[in-house]
């Protein structure tokens, strides 16, 4: 069976694929700081490790026996976080990786929408993902990076991809579709190798997501 680590276990969209991923009964190991915060009914037979992603050491720690690595991790520092992932895994010679990112790295959202998306992300956001996901794209790994639209909680699974050097489509989608997304690139981790995915909620087109 395939082993899992997910990196920033305790994010929104990791906590339900890990629930999926629990249910499935996949053989699992959750990497994250302050790791008592994640309580053992919902996380089943899951190893759970206390770590920092900017910390090459605890990640190359973490990685032992692992064959596909879904890092879910946000911050200022996430460029120096993608230099770590990819400093631990090619370390440990694990080469499937799976990155959760943002839409717009790419100057790839058209229109109005793309302009909101500019001034609501410019101020030290966009750069730095896109930054995180230049050390990924550049690396030897066969990574998947996604590009959601603007998350929602909503409990419903729909949605629609674009590939790098598409037009990003929508404006909105919710974190459960993306979960299912990576739990589905988890069983089938062949597909999307090398590639970056944007990821929306179908007829979603409009200025602003319709919720904001
Ligand atoms: N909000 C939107 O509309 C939107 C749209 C597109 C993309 N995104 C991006 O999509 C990603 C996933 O979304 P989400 O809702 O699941 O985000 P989230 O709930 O903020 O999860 C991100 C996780 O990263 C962890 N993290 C940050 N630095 C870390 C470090 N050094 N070591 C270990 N863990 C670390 C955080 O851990 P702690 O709990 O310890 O802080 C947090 O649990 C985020 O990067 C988000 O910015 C968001």
């Amino acid at each position: 069976m395939v082993k899992v680590l997910i990196l920033g276990a305790n994010g929104q969209i990791a906590r339900l694929a890990t629930a999926q991923l629990v249910d499935a009964k996949a053989d699992l190991r959750l990497f994250l700081r302050n790791a008592n915060r994640l309580q053992s009914e919902k996380t089943g037979r899951a190893e759970i490790i206390d770590g920092d992603a900017a910390n090459v050491a605890d990640l190359t720690q973490a990685m032992a026996g692992v064959d596909v690595v879904y890092a879910n991790l946000a911050g200022h520092n996430i460029e120096q976080q993608a230099k770590s992932v990819v400093a631990a895994m090619t370390q440990t010679g694990i080469k499937r990786l799976i990155w959760v990112s943002t839409l717009g790295i790419y100057d790839e959202v058209p229109g109005k929408f793309g302009q909101w998306n500019h001034q609501m992300l410019d101020d030290g956001y966009l750069p730095t993902y896109a930054a995180a996901a230049k050390v990924i794209e550049t690396s030897e790994l066969d990574y998947t990076i996604i590009r959601p639209a603007w998350l929602d909680n909503k409990d419903e699974v729909d949605y629609e991809l674009t590939q790098k050097g598409e037009a990003f489509k929508g404006t909105e989608v919710s974190r459960k579709s993306v979960a299912t997304y990576i739990v589905h690139l988890i069983n089938n981790p062949s597909e999307q190798v090398r590639r970056s995915v944007g990821i929306n909620k179908p007829n979603t087109d409009g200025d602003k997501p319709a919720w904001y």
